[in-house]
């Protein structure tokens, strides 16, 4: 229902400006008698379009939504929001997001500033007048309200993470989901890891101390995570291929041809983005997943195996039988139901994943239907796993996006810790 409600009171928002936009400026209102005055003007009690329609809005059921409601449902202009007065709602909801910690909660239809430290209404997105500081909420946006609700969930997922990490001196602020996390925020914004993020340098550096701590406590790292973070350090310009000496992109290869014809396709995946000599046993493997209709979330593995064939015919010289993929990705496309949905919300993230390969999606697919789904899915309630799926999908991106192509030519060594990288050595050679 409050979604209902947020995406109406976003489409309102919209078109309001929209008219508006026809004559004022983006950051105006557009008066009844067609005068402009700026946005803060509405509901602050004085007529500023000498015909009173600024003030026409503003009792707490017909609050316009480019005013300021607050939490108790006061209507008051958004001139006093964040501008330190003190609190002029009576219960200080406008003074009370303005600076906060980035895991402190938002009110519901409120959202996350990119910065992470305050909290606007939802409807003040992309309506052309700034309200988040440091980073602006205003930026990438396009002016219809699909590209405004993908920019909403995108927020929310990406504050799941962030209200996930731990505060504090810890080296265990990101926990033992950190591979997915990094890969999903670099799908989700390709700055993450350029040099100076410090959300990115603090993932790369958790990454690899963690990295290094498994491999020497562990005697057996499953294949499955050792393919997680072969991804993770992909996206964080670290060389997994020679990670402090150990090539652990040889170390999955060897584990995948143990398997044979039960590999799971990820694992092949994982290795044709980190680089590695595809073969056409690998091609053999990932149509056996295809197939392998026995398996559970055996529609997870089809949408794996159809990136990891895209994979492997266009990274390297193996042959590929084009037919094949392109009657995988309609196979696919036929497991959706009328509401848009694959089975499950992390399915139909995946198989939205896989029919971005050569924009499959165009044709006897809604991908309107699944990508608001996915973006109906935002209620805080999700698990960090499902937003790992979803999270790429808003951004148009998928797993086949995972690579080291925005680092710079030298590798990233973590110079201040390379001394207790020396000391782990030993030991991680025992492993291996
Ligand atoms: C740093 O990375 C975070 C996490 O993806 C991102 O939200 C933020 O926009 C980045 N900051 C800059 C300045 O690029
Ligand atoms: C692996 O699967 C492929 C395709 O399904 C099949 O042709 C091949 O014989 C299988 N190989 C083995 C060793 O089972
Ligand atoms: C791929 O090409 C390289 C050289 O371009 C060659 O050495 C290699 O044998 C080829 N691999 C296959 C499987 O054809
Ligand atoms: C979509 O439809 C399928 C099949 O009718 C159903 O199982 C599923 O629960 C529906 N999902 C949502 C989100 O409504
Ligand atoms: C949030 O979504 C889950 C399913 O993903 C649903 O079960 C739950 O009822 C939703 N909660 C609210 C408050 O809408
Ligand atoms: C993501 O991957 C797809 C498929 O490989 C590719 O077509 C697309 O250009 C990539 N997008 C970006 C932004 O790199
Ligand atoms: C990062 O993404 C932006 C747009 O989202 C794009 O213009 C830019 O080329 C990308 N940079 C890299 C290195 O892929």
């Amino acid at each position: 229902m409050e979604i209902l409600v947020l995406i109406s009171l976003l489409a309102c928002a919209f078109l309001c400006y929209a008219e508006a936009s026809t004559q004022c400026a983006s950051d105006e209102f557009k008066c009844s008698n067609g005068r402009c005055t700026t946005v803060r003007n509405l509901c602050d009690m004085g007529d500023d379009c000498d015909d009173n329609s600024d003030e026409q809005f503003c009792d707490p059921y017909h609050c316009h939504p480019l005013a300021f409601q607050c939490l108790n449902g006061k209507c008051i202009s958004r001139r006093v929001f964040c501008n330190g007065g003190g609190d002029q709602c009576g219960d200080n909801s406008d003074e009370r997001y303005c600076n906060i910690g980035s895991s402190f909660p938002c009110p519901p239809g409120w959202i996350r500033c990119p910065s992470g430290n305050r909290c606007i209404p939802a409807s003040w997105v992309c309506d052309g007048t700034k309200d988040c500081i440091f980073e602006s909420e205003e930026r990438n946006c396009e002016k219809n309200t699909a590209k405004a609700q993908d920019y909403v969930a995108k927020s929310e997922f990406k504050s799941l993470f962030v209200r996930k990490r731990k505060p504090g001196p810890s080296t265990d602020r990101w926990g033992s989901q950190v591979h997915r996390i990094a890969v999903a925020l670099h799908l989700a914004d390709n700055s993450t890891f350029d040099g100076g993020n410090r959300t990115g340098e603090e993932i790369r550096y958790e990454l690899t101390t963690q990295l290094l701590h498994r491999l020497s406590k562990v005697r057996k790292m499953s294949s499955q995570e050792l393919a997680l973070y072969i991804h993770a350090l992909l996206v964080a310009c670290v060389d997994p291929r020679d990670f402090y000496g150990d090539g652990l992109v040889r170390e999955l290869r060897r584990r995948v041809e143990a398997k044979g014809n039960y590999t799971n396709p990820f694992l092949i995946l994982v290795l044709c983005n980190a680089g590695d000599t595809m073969t056409a046993s690998d091609v053999e493997s990932v149509t056996a997943a295809y197939d392998a209709q026995h398996r559970p979330f055996w529609i997870d593995y089809q949408a794996l195996s159809s990136m990891a064939l895209s994979c492997i015919s266009s990274g390297s010289n193996v042959s590929v039988d084009e037919r094949t993929l392109t009657d995988m990705l309609q196979e696919l496309k036929r497991r959706q139901f009328r509401n848009g949905t694959v089975d499950n919300f992390r399915t139909t993230a995946l198989v939205t994943q896989a029919l971005f390969i050569h924009d499959s999606y165009k044709k006897d697919f809604d991908l309107d239907s699944a990508m608001k789904a996915l973006t109906d899915g935002l209620n805080g309630s999700k698990s960090l796993l499902d937003t790992y799926y979803a999270l790429p999908v808003l951004s148009r991106k998928s797993l086949l996006n995972v690579t080291s192509g925005h680092c710079r030519k030298e590798p990233v060594a973590g110079e201040s810790t390379i001394s207790f990288f020396l000391l782990l050595r030993l030991r991680v050679q025992e492993f291996f």
